[in-house]
């Protein structure tokens, strides 16, 4: 497509002009993925934010993405395509609410999925990601108790993996719980062969069929590894893209075919090109949450 061909062009030229590197999460459409420089899961795109060298990050992915590389890199420059990218998990914990399970489990650890505001992490013991949690969790001693925020399944998984019992939140994302164990089900009818991915946010009737449960990027290694032809992919649909791009020979089969995250879908070329142009949107962090927010990333980063 020359139209597409030409955006692609004008955003390579005017990311060398300002010193941009475009990071992508996994679920963004592949028209976005493809102008990125690094694309990847939430850990991933937090290590590249905290080691990378370019003095500016345009960050393709939803709010707390572009946030946490800001947290991590207060002297660059954070930009996105659209400020309204943001996560309705994220949304549903508030800094009250932590203040307010700490009052009720006095002694309780914090962990906070990065699935979470800036302010929320400020107020939190450790940050981890879907790829960690069970690391994280792991690393605290079991006679401590552990509040887990804010997204229930996932919290629902770690207690399995680890089998501890967990101080759960509420919490949960909009897109995965429109993924059913009935839909697994009927996929695997017709496919009986394939390799069952799905992410640690899906509900626990769903995770408890799949063959692995992990997070985006992982997922990519699975399938790189399965000797295998056929994969029902349960997570966000974007994820197929960057499976089909890296596995040609593969087929890959949505778990639900209406699993799209509204959010991660608003990015596109014009809005990168837009923000290359006017370097905004622009995420900034005051530092009194900066500085707290940061200790809990880092404290993830030298565990996990
Ligand atoms: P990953 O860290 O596995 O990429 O997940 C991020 C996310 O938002 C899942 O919905
Ligand atoms: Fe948030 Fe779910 Fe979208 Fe991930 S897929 S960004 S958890 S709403």
């Amino acid at each position: 497509d020359p139209a597409i061909a030409d955006l692609v062009a004008r955003i390579q030229k005017l990311k060398q002009e300002r010193g941009a590197v475009i990071l992508a999460h996994n679920y963004q459409v592949g028209d976005v993925q493809d102008v990125a420089d690094l694309v990847g899961d939430s850990l991933e795109l937090a290590r590249w934010a905290a080691t990378g060298s370019a003095p500016v990050i345009l960050f393709c992915g939803v709010h707390f993405m572009a946030e946490t590389a800001k947290i991590l890199n207060p002297s660059r420059r954070v930009i996105v395509p659209d400020l309204d990218a943001g996560c309705p998990m994220a949304d549903m914990i508030t800094p009250e609410e932590v203040d307010r399970l700490r009052a009720e489990h006095p002694g309780a650890v914090v962990v906070t999925y990065v699935n979470s505001p800036a302010a929320v992490k400020a107020k939190s013991d450790i940050c981890c990601t879907s790829a960690n949690a069970v690391k994280i969790v792991n690393s605290i001693p079991e006679s401590v108790p552990v509040i887990f925020i804010p997204d229930q399944f996932l919290g629902d998984f770690v207690q399995r993996q680890t089998g501890r019992n967990l101080i759960l939140f509420r919490g949960f994302c909009p897109t995965h719980m429109r993924i059913m164990a009935k839909d697994i089900h009927q996929a695997k009818e017709e496919h009986p062969d394939a390799l069952v991915l799905a992410h640690p946010e899906c509900q626990p009737d769903v995770a408890m069929i799949a063959d692995v449960v992990t997070s985006t990027s992982k997922m990519a290694t699975e399938v790189r590894n399965f000797s295998g032809q056929t994969v029902i992919v349960g997570t966000e649909t974007g994820m197929i893209h960057r499976l089909q791009k890296e596995n040609p020979g593969k087929s890959f089969v949505a778990a639900c075919t209406t699993c799209d995250c509204a959010n991660m879908k608003v990015n596109s070329l014009e809005k990168i090109l837009w923000a290359l142009e006017d370097m905004a949107p622009e995420i900034e962090i005051p530092e009194e949450i900066r500085l707290p927010a940061s200790q809990a990333l880092q404290r993830m980063l030298d565990i996990a």
